[in-house]
């Protein structure tokens, strides 16, 4: 062991070091509400920075006080903007601990709590999702290599001429029906697993941006026409531009007609059943033979930590079907659950059932409700005061924690691209300019702007403050153009 190791490895410099960040990061967690939620700088001042740091030798609080300066800050209540949740603290513990003892779960005999705690996680949202009591499945590293891996797993169940793992695509020509709304990372699984272009069919969406479900019969037949073999309809629960549900009852039962894989995509609202309010938009999740769910959106947990639930069991099983003499006996035929690296992507991988784990032993269950429903109540006030406004536009009502919105005044007699520059300039105007970090989005050729409600200490006056500050932007932009054009 060289000094320097002795060093690295040196208990007390870790109980003085960790001591030391746990209460600066006490001190951020009490300093976070009155922070600006994304304090953005220019990459190349930011890059230069860092680089100044990397060339001295820094001491840990150096570089942890620069990342704490400069990172988004989640638990500022103006932190309105993608779809990630502010971690509970309990979880950042979780990961801590996690990363002293670094656990892997794909073989039982390198992970053995992590592989427990998982199927009891697994075992516990099936119950609290209200999903079949056959369910089984597993954790993995994001909704998308969920939606991808729920996907192989239809692909092995529904391949009419037997085993793609062995004889590749053949002549044969699959492809799935989905939203036009849902998140890319569908049509990326699809095109990993060679079906291309034709293999992703966008079923059209409704005014509210759900699925036209009526339409699903005729597109299965025109598929079947083409010569296609439709393997697989994906339900959004909910969409991520704009949290809308698909009727997934009405998807059940195309699904089970035709003898069609059934999966959802419940990265974003997969857990909606823990809030009493709207429980009815997932009523059909319960009939899905995949269900994926991400608990780094919904349920406080660092990224990634993604949930991966089937209806049978045993079919997470057939994902994946190799050899390695060195770690496991992937065709074994035995339903090895202990043994998680057989049914997942990654061989190591981290211990993300801790975090989950930590919260339900800690808190309960009810944790979950509470700040699911608290999140969802804020975007459902949100866009109530939305409507006082006569300047401000809703795209549709909301149905999770996501609202779209933007400014349009109608008295102006603005074209369709003035409405759409002006909301983009104000975007980057609330950005530069105030606390507040909010997205924007499109929807069919609109810009709309979109906020995530995920920090349940973000009050009403938080959220009467933004659309202000939006409103005066707008209003001073017009202003501006009567003299200019600036959009
Ligand atoms: C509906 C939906 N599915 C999948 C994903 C991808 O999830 P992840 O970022 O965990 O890979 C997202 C991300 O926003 C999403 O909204």
């Amino acid at each position: 062991m060289t000094p320097l190791l002795e060093q690295v490895y040196d208990p007390n410099d870790f109980r003085r070091q960790g001591h030391a960040l746990v209460d600066r990061l006490a001190n951020y967690l009490e300093a976070c509400p009155t922070l600006p939620a994304n304090p953005l700088v220019e990459p190349e001042d930011l890059l230069t920075t860092f680089r100044t740091l990397l060339a001295k030798k820094a001491k840990p609080e150096e570089l942890y006080e620069l990342m704490l300066r400069h990172s988004l800050h989640l638990h500022s209540p103006a932190y309105m903007g993608h779809q990630v949740n502010p971690p509970a603290p309990l979880t950042a513990l979780s990961d801590l601990l996690n990363g002293i003892i670094n656990g892997s779960t794909a073989i039982y005999e390198m992970g053995s709590t992590g592989a427990v705690m998982e199927r009891l996680v697994i075992e516990a949202f099936a119950k609290l999702l209200n999903l079949s009591p056959t369910t089984g499945g597993f954790m993995t590293n994001g909704g998308t290599l969920a939606n991808l891996t729920a996907l192989l797993a239809a692909r092995a169940a529904k391949w009419p001429e037997g085993d793609a793992w062995k004889g590749g695509n053949g002549h044969f020509r699959p492809c799935v029906l989905v939203n036009e709304q849902a998140h890319y990372c569908i049509d990326r699984a699809v095109r990993i697993m060679g079906w291309g272009e034709e293999g992703i069919i966008n079923v059209p969406s409704d005014e509210a941006y759900k699925m036209k479900t009526e339409q699903l019969d005729e597109i299965i037949s025109d598929a079947r026409n083409r010569g296609l073999t439709p393997l697989a309809i994906i339900g959004s629960a909910g969409t991520t531009s704009t949290g809308s549900f698909d009727d997934l009852v009405a998807i059940a039962d195309v699904a089970e007609r035709h003898g069609i894989w059934f999966h959802v995509d419940g990265a974003h609202g997969g857990a909606l059943h823990l809030d009493p309010d709207r429980q009815h938009l997932v009523l059909g999740m319960k009939r899905a033979d995949s269900v994926i769910v991400d608990f780094h959106k919904t349920m406080m947990t660092p990224g990634l930590t993604t949930g991966v639930f089937f209806k049978d069991g045993s079919d997470a099983y057939r994902t994946f079907h190799q050899k390695a003499d060195y770690l496991l006996s992937f065709d074994s035929g035995e339903e090895d659950w202990a043994n998680m690296g057989r049914r997942t992507f990654e061989c190591t991988k981290n211990m993300m059932s801790l975090r989950v784990f930590s919260l339900l032993s800690v808190y309960g269950p009810e944790v979950f409700r509470d700040y699911l429903s608290s999140v969802n109540n804020i975007a459902a006030r949100c866009a109530k005061a939305v409507r006082q406004f006569p300047e401000l536009e809703l795209a549709v009502l909301p149905e999770t924690n996501i609202v779209c919105f933007r400014y349009h005044p109608k008295t102006k007699g603005l074209s369709l691209e003035d409405v759409n520059g002006l909301n983009q300039m104000i975007r980057a105007q609330i950005i530069q300019e105030t606390d507040f970090y909010i997205v924007q989005t499109k929807l069919r050729g609109l810009v709309w702007l979109r906020c995530t409600f995920t920090n349940p200490m973000t009050s009403d006056e938080h959220v009467g403050k933004m659309l202000q500050e939006v409103k005066a932007r707008g209003e001073a932009l017009i202003d501006l153009r009567n003299g200019m054009p600036v959009f």
